[in-house]
């Protein structure tokens, strides 16, 4: 794993900005792993601005989202599906067609793992972009998730439930479930691009840098893959 260690947030977003924005001008025709949550937004801006000067763009990428609550219409402001809408697709000259987040939504949750699984089967990331839970989950997969799972339906842990109410008007109003790509398959991507922000990350950065690769910490299994690079600011990596 390379690791890279920057200033602050907005050094952090910028580096990642820079990886995406090569991969996109190199294959324009790429298959782009994309995650919610609140840090990789500011990679949204730039490139977001990369496309607004003409650098880039999105007219031939097919994306793949990592996760999705179970129950919220795609409409619901915390739903996956609108936060990719309003921090990124709305913007750029991306086809609606291209892409693909799990639909946490559906009756039959199992058919559309399923779906979804086939669908990464076909469609290989070539980069995939990740966040990092404070206890160390990526996408949604949480601690002891096997290595090799695919996509699946979670029971979101207390602490995830608890770190993600600070989006939602009460507690009570975050969903107990997830779809998630598995971590089998965030494996797969070509190249895995993991960011880290703030010091209530740092325990997590440790666990997936310094220690054996296991699940109780389910990205230190990044360890294992052959193009990793985790980009963390100074208080993310404060206990490397
Ligand atoms: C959620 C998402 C993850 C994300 C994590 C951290 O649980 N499913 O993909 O990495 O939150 O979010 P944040 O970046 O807001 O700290």
């Amino acid at each position: 794993m390379k690791v890279i260690i920057t200033e602050n947030y907005e050094d952090m977003s910028r580096k990642a900005s820079e990886i995406i924005i090569d991969l996109l001008k190199n294959k324009p025709k790429c298959v782009l792993g994309l995650a919610t949550g609140t840090t990789p937004i500011g990679l949204y801006k730039n490139l977001i601005k990369a496309y607004n000067d003409g650098e880039v763009s999105f007219k031939e990428v097919t994306t793949a989202n990592l996760d999705e609550y179970v129950g919220l219409q795609k409409d619901h402001d915390q739903s996956y599906d609108y936060f990719m809408h309003h921090n990124l697709f709305n913007y750029v000259d991306i086809k609606e067609e291209n892409l693909n987040i799990p639909d946490g939504s559906k009756q039959d949750l199992q058919k559309e793992c399923a779906r979804y699984s086939e669908f990464l089967m076909a469609n290989r990331q070539d980069l995939q972009v990740l966040g990092i839970g404070s206890n160390g989950h990526i996408g949604f997969n949480e601690p002891g998730t096997p290595f090799d799972s695919a996509t699946h339906v979670v029971n979101l842990t207390e602490s995830t439930i608890k770190d993600n109410s600070r989006l939602f008007n009460d507690i009570s109003e975050v969903p107990t479930k997830a779809v998630t790509m598995g971590i089998g398959e965030i494996m797969k991507s070509k190249t895995v691009l993991i960011l880290a922000s703030g010091a209530n990350k740092a325990q997590a950065v440790y666990d997936t840098v310094k220690k054996q690769p296991n699940e109780n910490c389910p990205a230190s299994v990044l360890q294992n893959h052959p193009d990793c690079i985790l980009i963390a600011d100074k208080e993310a990596a404060k206990l490397l």
